[in-house]
């Protein structure tokens, strides 16, 4: 596979962080930017992220002495140096949208985090294992921007990342009727440790600004179909969310109840877990996990700390399904919010791009 230079949009930030950790010696992407606001350029990344680098892992060497540009004003120069830019930036929904549009009219295309664009109809929307064929709508978008090259894809919500995947294999044999789920969330998911948001030790917050449309939108586009250029959202299954904030550092946890049209085995939905694999598997992508959902027989997992790192962070571990009172089944699931569920998916989503040869 040929090298590509990459840059990242927003890398001083809690995603961008993980990005830089995750990109400095990738196989594929060379990190040739690294880019933010006003505030950070002009910067090195080192002097840039002095007081808030919030990864475990130290800054990388290899990215320290680059200078920070300003997303913005450096805009032309960043789409010239690189093939295409990650995103992740805390600004207002339109200007992201009108930010990313204006990178791929540069043809540059744009691997995003953010959630302004999830639901434009033209842009898809991947978890990679579950619907890697929306990439088809990258042409009729191209179409709309007048552009060769570039494109905006995105990943979808943190939230969904553990759910989605367990649900989205077992509705394709057995039709999901409805599904309930209540979000246990991590607070680097809102871009902060406990050392800048100390309110969240000891303490549970019932509300995440428009967490819950999210959690019960983005499944039916994932879930959806491309007809005459566009995505369709599906109007079914039916999902109903409540996300919380939990004092934990990372991984979103999901308590998940699901009645079927036809109700399956416990058996046949662990089966179905077991053996379900998409396009990052067959294709060996470097951040492919090599089994995606894992299930967990023991009563007391999975555990956010014992279980969120599972292959780079990049795995879903479900476990405790058994039949409900109300609904057909019950379980819970955890994926790593700021790897599967941010950078990490994003990295996956570009490497499927490059792979099917829209980076090129
Ligand atoms: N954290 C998660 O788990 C998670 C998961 C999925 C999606 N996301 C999404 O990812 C995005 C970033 O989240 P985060 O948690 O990483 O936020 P964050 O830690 O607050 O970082 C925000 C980043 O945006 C940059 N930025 C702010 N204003 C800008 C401007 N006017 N021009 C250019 N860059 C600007 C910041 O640069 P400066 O440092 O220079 O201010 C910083 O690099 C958000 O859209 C969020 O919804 C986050």
């Amino acid at each position: 596979m040929k090298k590509y230079n990459v840059g990242i949009i927003g890398a001083t930030g809690m995603v961008g962080q993980r990005f830089a950790l995750l990109l400095c010696d990738h196989p594929w992407f060379n990190v040739k930017i690294l880019a933010a606001s006003g505030r950070s350029a002009g910067k090195t990344y080192e002097e840039a992220v002095s007081g808030r680098w919030a990864m475990t892992s130290p800054i990388p060497e290899n990215l320290k002495d680059i200078t920070v540009l300003d997303a913005v004003k450096d805009m032309e120069d960043i789409a010239k140096a690189v093939d295409f830019v990650f995103c992740a930036v805390d600004m207002k929904k339109d200007e992201i949208k009108a930010l990313e549009e204006a990178y791929a009219k540069l043809e540059c295309p744009v691997v995003s985090n953010n959630s302004a664009h999830r639901h434009t109809d033209d842009v898809p929307m991947i978890i990679p294992e579950i619907n890697a064929d929306h990439l088809e709508i990258i042409e009729a978008q191209r179409k709309r921007l007048q552009t060769k090259k570039g494109f905006i894809a995105v990943k979808s919500n943190c939230s969904l990342q553990s759910y989605v995947p367990a649900l989205y294999p077992i509705d394709q044999k057995f039709e999901i009727d409805k599904c309930l789920v209540c979000t246990y969330q991590a607070i680097s998911g809102a871009g902060k440790t406990f050392e800048r948001w100390p309110e969240m030790v000891d303490n549970v917050i019932p509300y995440i600004g428009g967490e819950e449309e999210k959690s019960e939108l983005e499944p039916l586009k994932i879930w959806g179909k491309i007809e005459n250029g566009k995505i369709v959202p599906a109007t079914s299954p039916k999902f109903t969310a409540q996300c919380l904030r939990v004092p934990v550092s990372d991984g979103h946890m999901a308590a998940v109840f699901v009645s079927f049209k036809n109700k399956p085995s416990k058996d046949e939905i662990i089966n179905i877990w077991k053996e379900f694999s998409g396009e990052p598997q067959a294709l060996e992508l470097p951040h492919a996990p090599k089994q995606f959902i894992n299930y967990f027989y023991e009563d007391n997992m999975p555990q956010t700390k014992l279980n969120r790192n599972l292959e780079g962070g990049m795995a879903v571990s479900v476990g405790r399904l058994r039949e409900d009172t109300q609904y057909d089944y019950k379980f819970v699931c955890l994926s790593h919010n700021t790897l599967r569920g941010a950078a990490g998916g994003a990295v996956l989503l570009a490497e499927l791009l490059c792979a099917k040869g829209y980076m090129d």
